[in-house]
């Protein structure tokens, strides 16, 4: 029998601050309304000024290692998900191994952007099926709200901080049945945050004028992530030889809810079948597929047994999705 990577539980974490939409009627330029109804989101929540990924990542795993009953010295790597790291070095893993009490346990962030949660899944299950490791923390954190251009209404709207951690285990019964990630290096320049790089046409694009700050091209975006994440979504079922009538749930990537309205009527599902959560967090990038996920899995919405599709997409451009079992 194939060993596949089992999700076994999860656990998230986010910061008790909330930005309304209110909040940023004083800021930028815009409105409740207009907000609301072209993104979805009503508020997100924002990490104090010295909170990080790292710490939210360790919270995050600390309640998914309790919630498995799992002890820190039995994970044999450590994968965290992130495109906004405390530091470049030490990555955000290596910070949370040490937190954590895990000497052993290899560490390693992987940057995928908002596709980021699915591309360590991947990874994850790669490490499991050949026999190399058997018990992964798979972590998505993000303090994006460091990265957001506050001057910039066309972006500053949409983002949040947060982390959700899952503890995957080699099993012969269920796990991830099948992935598929992808990524369009050529689109990256829609989305982009500047680290040493000096490029001046780059910098004249932000409002703020602060290379490192997030600049997108909102409609571009939305256009390949609407295609994107049907596309994907087809291939990755073909793979694990499903149908969409398999499949209970969808838990897509938060970035706009017209970007999930779109996909679903596309992929011919009825709306009630995608997992929301975007009014309350906006888009946490690679932390808003786990805790959404954990969140299913609170609500009852998630159950063992259940085969789910997981589907994302985001900078780079990137994308990917998982069918798993729980
Ligand atoms: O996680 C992966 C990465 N992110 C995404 O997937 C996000 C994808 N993109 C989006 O969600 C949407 O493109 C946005 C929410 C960012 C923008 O929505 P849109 O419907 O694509 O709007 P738009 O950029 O075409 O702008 C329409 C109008 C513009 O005004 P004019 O030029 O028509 O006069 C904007 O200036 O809306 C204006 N606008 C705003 N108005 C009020 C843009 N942002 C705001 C705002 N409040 N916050």
């Amino acid at each position: 029998m194939a060993l596949r990577a089992k999700l076994l539980g999860g656990g998230y974490y986010v910061p008790d601050r909330v930005l309304t939409n209110a909040d940023l009627e004083k800021m930028v330029d815009t409105s409740d309304e207009w907000i609301v109804r072209r993104t979805g989101i009503r508020e997100r929540r924002i990490a104090d000024e010295d909170m990080y990924s790292s710490d939210m990542a360790v919270i995050a795993a600390r309640r998914a290692l309790e919630n498995t009953g799992t002890k820190a010295e039995e994970i044999d790597l450590i994968l965290v998900a992130t495109c906004t790291p405390d530091m470049f070095t030490p990555s955000v893993a290596c910070m949370v191994q040490a937190q954590l009490g895990a000497p052993q346990a290899a560490a390693l962030d992987v940057n995928s952007a908002c596709a980021g949660f699915i591309a360590a899944l991947t990874v994850a299950n790669q490490f499991i099926g050949t026999g190399y490791y058997k018990k992964i923390l798979v972590i998505g954190a993000e303090n994006l709200t460091k990265m957001t251009d506050y001057k910039d209404r066309n972006t500053c709207i949409l983002f949040g901080d947060g982390a959700g951690a899952f503890v995957v285990e080699a099993s012969e019964e269920g796990g991830i049945l099948a992935t598929d990630i992808g990524a369009d290096g050529a689109g990256g320049r829609n989305l982009t945050s500047l680290a040493f790089r000096n490029d001046e046409a780059e910098i004249a694009k932000r409002v703020s004028g602060n290379k490192q700050t997030l600049w997108m091209d909102g409609s571009e975006v939305l256009k390949f992530a609407v295609r994107i994440m049907v596309q994907s979504t087809r291939t990755v079922l073909e793979k694990a030889g499903l149908t969409l009538d398999d499949i209970s749930l969808i838990v897509p990537h938060q970035a706009n809810i017209r970007i999930i309205d779109g996909a679903v009527k596309r992929l011919g599902i009825s709306h009630d079948k995608a997992f929301v959560n975007i009014e309350k967090y906006g888009n946490i990038s690679s932390a808003c597929i786990p805790i959404a996920l954990c969140q299913a899995i609170e609500e009852g919405r998630a159950k063992k047994g259940d085969k789910i599709v997981l589907v994302g997409f985001g900078g780079g451009l990137t994308w990917g999705s998982a069918v798993i079992e729980l």
